[in-house]
């Protein structure tokens, strides 16, 4: 049997993750590859609880960062064992929305928190299976803000508790994300993302090919 495949996909917000996944996803089964798409924080019962408390401050109090740490990291371990290391198992190919690579992003560079603990907090969450790829979909703050403002004035949701976040924020964020590449240029590829939808779905496959399809 083929080994499993673990791919993620990284970014700013309104950075084409969910769509790009949903192409990749496409494109894979035409080759006869069985997906498993999931998404962070979420993808299973007690997961999606989590989402519900981490995007919409549901406990009715404000979440203390390191409890907020915490919570993405019970979602992403309960992840890990209930839906990743199994499909992985079976063979599978796992394309995850968000991973690790966005607490470091989000909780370290952009909220300032130690970025070693959090690492070791990762670790410890995952179990030590990293990912085989992470793509970074990578765009400019203002374009990120501007999709999102569209997507809000199409009657697709509203803005959670991140997107309510400062362009500093986010702006650290997306450089936080270029430290984390710069760092494991191994596992990473950045992709511009300011591009049309198809032109950047092309250039993910190309990637994956290369990374993990060309041995
Ligand atoms: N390449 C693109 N060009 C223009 N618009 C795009 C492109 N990719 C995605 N969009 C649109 O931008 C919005 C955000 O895309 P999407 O939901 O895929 O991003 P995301 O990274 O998953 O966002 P979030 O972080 O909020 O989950 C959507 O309305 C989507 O249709
Ligand atoms: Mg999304």
């Amino acid at each position: 049997m083929a080994p499993g495949r673990f791919i993620t996909f990284e970014g700013p917000e309104g950075s084409g993750k969910s769509t790009q996944i949903r192409r990749l996803a496409e494109t894979l089964a035409a080759r006869g590859i069985e997906v498993v798409c999931t998404r962070e924080p979420g993808g299973t019962a007690t997961g999606e609880a989590i989402r519900n408390i981490l995007q919409h401050d549901a406990a009715g109090e404000p979440l203390a960062d390191r409890a907020e740490l915490l919570l993405f990291a019970a979602s992403r371990a309960q992840l890990m064992e209930q839906v990743i290391l199994p499909a992985l198992g079976r063979g599978e190919w796992v394309l995850c929305d968000r991973f690790i690579d966005s607490t470091l992003a989000y909780q370290g560079f952009a909220r300032g928190m130690d970025i070693a603990a959090l690492g070791r907090i990762n670790d410890f969450a995952i179990g030590g299976r990293k990912p085989d790829l992470t793509l970074l979909l990578d765009l400019e703050i203002e374009r990120s803000f501007q999709r999102l403002e569209k997507r809000y004035s199409d009657g697709q949701g509203s803005a959670d508790r991140f997107e309510r976040e400062t362009r500093d924020f986010h702006q650290r964020v997306r450089e936080g994300y270029h430290q984390l590449a710069a760092r494991e240029p191994g596992r990473f590829r950045i992709i511009d993302s300011d591009r049309a939808i198809d032109e950047v779905a092309s250039k993910v496959w190309n990637v994956v090919q290369e990374a993990l399809l060309s041995q």
